[in-house]
């Protein structure tokens, strides 16, 4: 549906987005995540038609929009900061862009009613100054004024970033719920990768003005396609070069080649296993240092040699002290390797 192909944008003649090529499909939950500085606003506001590419082209539905005004898009857009009228009410401000476009009086009001129901705004805060809403409540309706339109395609460039932890769970959910229900493309930009994970049909992982990798949430964490991608999504360790040599000592058929790496993730790092699994785990002598308490789960640090392994547990260990010395197990398929470009 929206197709980027080769695009190149710049400021002051230096390119901050390069050779960029992307499909995103109708209806799809579609994500820009990355790094603060990788482009993903830049190349969002390609898409809605704020900068002009200085190569390469963007088409929707096969039609080249690369030029075109951005008012002639017809594409959605939820910022960060809201930017509603301050001086209008509730419903004023969802109503703008269709009493713009002329809309009958009457259609104006039943497509009020279904969109202030689809975001969960009550008939009271419907009549309320804009001002005396909550960031929750003022993002809801920028959601509505949005969706009133009823556009194709929808883009919302990091809408939740301004909320407190748990009305940006929330409000994540139903987003989720209302793309579902009105079938909507959304182009979502955000550097948080639970809400990447957990919103996207696809996500695009950026890394300075380029894509490393576009998948599905569970191809992005299971099958990386850089040394980038597993270090920003998820928590990895990077296995240092001593502590492979300690791997292979563990296990005879062990191999890594010189110029590859090797990552595992930290829930993939065990204290125990089944003792009729052992011959699929390499083993590990570590000491422990530290430990991280999540409530939901716990982060235990142990050294091994001079480089630190995180291990991520759901299960407490009251007994363990400091300087305790523990195996650790990593599963022969858990290890994640990268060839190195960069070694001799
Ligand atoms: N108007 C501008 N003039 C010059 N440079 C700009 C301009 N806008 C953005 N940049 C540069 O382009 C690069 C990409 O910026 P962009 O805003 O797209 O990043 P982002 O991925 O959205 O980051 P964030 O997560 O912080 O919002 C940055 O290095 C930024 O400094
Ligand atoms: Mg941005």
């Amino acid at each position: 549906m929206i197709r980027l192909d080769g695009l190149e944008i710049g400021f002051n003649r230096k390119a901050v987005v390069q050779n960029l090529s992307l499909d995103i499909r109708k209806g799809e939950f579609f994500t820009f995540l990355g790094p603060s500085g990788c482009g993903k606003t830049t190349t969002l506001k390609a898409i809605t038609g704020f900068l002009v590419p200085t190569q390469g082209s963007i088409h929707v539905n096969g039609i080249d929009i690369t030029h075109m005004p951005v008012e002639q898009r017809k594409i959605g857009m939820v910022f960060q900061n809201y930017a509603l009228f301050p001086t209008m009410t509730v419903k004023q401000n969802i109503v703008f862009g269709l009493k713009e476009q002329k809309w009958p009086k009457d259609r104006i009001r039943t497509r009020l009613e279904e969109v202030a129901h689809l975001v969960n705004l009550t008939d009271e805060q419907l009549d309320k100054p804009i001002t005396e809403l909550s960031g929750g409540q003022q993002q809801r309706v920028a959601i509505a004024r949005t969706l009133a339109l009823n556009p194709d395609i929808i883009v919302l460039d990091e809408p939740l970033s301004n909320l407190d932890a748990r009305l940006r769970k929330k409000l994540r959910g139903e987003l989720k719920r209302i793309q579902a229900a009105s079938g909507v493309t959304m182009v979502y930009v955000t550097h948080d990768q639970e809400e990447a994970l957990i919103l996207s049909d696809r996500i695009a992982v950026f890394n300075a003005g380029a894509i490393e990798q576009v998948g599905t949430p569970h191809d992005i964490y299971y099958r990386p396609a850089s040394e980038f991608v597993v270090d920003f999504i998820g928590e990895a360790n990077r296995l240092h070069p001593s502590t492979v040599a300690r791997l292979k000592q563990s296990n005879a058929d062990f191999e890594l080649h010189s110029r590859e790496r090797a990552y595992v993730r930290a829930e993939h790092v065990k204290e125990r296993i089944p003792e009729r699994l052992a011959a699929d785990y390499y083993v590990l002598d570590a000491e422990f240092e530290i430990e991280e308490f999540y409530g939901l789960n716990v982060k235990r640090i142990f050294r091994v040699d001079d480089e630190q392994i995180g291990c991520l547990s759901n299960e407490v260990d009251p007994a363990i002290r400091r300087g305790d010395r523990k195996r650790l197990y990593i599963g022969k398929s858990d290890l994640i390797r990268f060839t190195d470009r960069h070694a001799p």
